[in-house]
């Protein structure tokens, strides 16, 4: 099958785990093949890296479809816009010679704002948590998706409008009560409300004639059966409906997320690939069956360069975890894996996949439930391979993969019952085997 016929029609690529397997570098790779890539879900908590021939980047918000000058990349409604981080990467971008025009790059009218009151807010949350912290990203998220439900805070619509500077003192006075509600009453002095109001309207400059109503636009590149591409944030177990509660975003980075804010339903969706790494990693609070907490875990931290890209935390490794991913690929619906960074494991001498977990007397090879408190008693059961002790960053193919690094991909996929369409051996773009 040629590239472009794979990525025919509606596609989204999204996370079978905790976030940070590697979607930037398949959504830069498929958007190639596209005429529209959708951001729909998440903000500036996301960090998605792509390599390729203009540099390397490390997106909060831009959507990784930006190379593919002839794509219509969009931010929907359901992304929160940190309005700062997004001017800051759109001229991080245009320095490095990338244009970004409304022909490029269109943010949906319905985005909420992220202001610096809901960093704060977020921060405060979390020292109030104490020993039952979430270990957020500190960008806000909860406090800004919060507001959106509560129909409350400012869209990014309303820097448009003539009496914004009135929206935006409304707002201000009543964050500013609520923050010294929550305690933080010295802390307020922190926000010059002139200060934010003139950096808002400089960033309105740059961001005014990117603001658009996108859903007749994306509807349009659907009945025309254009390429399109959905670009998810985070991963399924930090889904905020059926991820591990409360150990996880405030956004839903499956289907279900692309389909509330694109209005295109999953019976119109021809493929979700999951993107998958051949370890398991999470950054954050909350039970991680898997973690490795031995010099083999530091090995994969150190050659994955296992740190976020948000907040620099290192990210916590361990093995494949199926029962894990196999409960993220059913709840964000997903097709196929692209199995990500398998090089990782290339010097272990021996690599391991978790089958199955013991939970008191039960044991489980699929999980009931994402609960942290039946994850937290869980035992990883293994199987154990030989490793490779191969360098497979030159492999071209499935065949060219060291003997033993084939068993090790042919048994994830038999025991994630999903096909493995791609497999991922290095950062750049062509290092990618199709298996197809
Ligand atoms: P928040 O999204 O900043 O509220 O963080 C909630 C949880 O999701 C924390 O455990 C974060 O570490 C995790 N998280 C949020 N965004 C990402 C991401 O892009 N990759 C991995 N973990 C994330």
């Amino acid at each position: 099958m040629s590239k472009r016929n794979y990525w025919k029609g509606i596609n989204i690529i999204t996370d079978t785990a905790w976030g940070d397997s590697g979607k930037g570098k398949i959504v830069d790779l498929a958007a190639q093949n596209v005429d529209m890539v959708i951001r729909y879900n998440g903000g500036g908590n996301a960090g998605h890296t792509v390599k390729n021939e203009h540099g390397v980047f490390k997106n909060h918000l831009m959507p990784s479809g930006i190379y593919n000058s002839n794509a219509l990349c969009i931010l929907t409604g359901g992304v929160v816009i940190d309005p700062f981080m997004l001017v800051g990467e759109i001229l991080d971008h245009k320095e490095k010679g990338i244009k970004i025009s409304p022909r490029n790059l269109l943010i949906s009218q319905d985005a909420h704002l992220v202001m610096p009151w809901h960093k704060k807010r977020d921060g405060l949350k979390e020292k109030a948590r104490g020993g039952s912290k979430i270990g957020t990203t500190g960008q806000g998220i909860g406090p800004t998706y919060s507001d959106r439900r509560n129909r409350e805070g400012i869209r990014i619509r309303d820097l448009l409008r003539p009496d914004f500077e009135k929206i935006f003192e409304r707002e201000f006075v009543y964050q500013k009560k609520l923050i010294d509600l929550m305690g933080g009453k010295q802390l307020t002095s922190d926000f010059n409300k002139k200060e934010i109001l003139n950096k808002l309207l400089e960033a309105k400059e740059i961001l005014a004639p990117l603001i658009a109503n996108v859903l007749p636009i994306i509807w349009k590149y659907q009945e025309e059966g254009r390429n399109i591409l959905g670009e998810g944030a985070q991963g399924a177990l930090l889904d905020l409906e059926l991820g591990g509660y409360p150990y996880v975003t405030s956004s839903h980075p499956g289907v279900a997320g692309f389909s509330l804010s694109t209005g295109i339903q999953h019976k119109n969706v021809k493929k979700v690939i999951g993107v998958t790494k051949a370890y398991t990693t999470r950054v954050g609070e909350g039970p991680m069956p898997t973690e490795l907490l031995n010099e083999t875990g530091e090995h994969i931290q150190k050659k994955g360069g296992e740190f976020g890209a948000t907040t620099g935390r290192p990210r916590r490794c361990g093995w494949l975890d199926v029962p894990a991913v196999k409960y993220g690929i059913r709840i964000t619906g997903v097709d196929s894996i692209a199995l990500m960074k398998l090089d990782v494991l290339d010097e272990l001498k021996e690599v391991k996949i978790c089958v199955g977990y013991k939970v008191g007397r039960q044991q489980f090879k699929d999980l009931p439930t994402a609960d942290p408190e039946v994850m937290e008693k869980a035992k990883p059961i293994y199987i154990t391979f030989p490793g490779w002790q191969k360098d497979t960053t030159g492999a071209k193919s499935l065949k060219e993969l060291p003997r033993n690094a084939q068993k090790y991909v042919a048994a994830a996929e038999k025991l994630l019952d999903t096909p493995i369409e791609m497999i991922s051996i290095s950062p750049e773009r062509e290092a990618t085997i199709f298996v197809i």
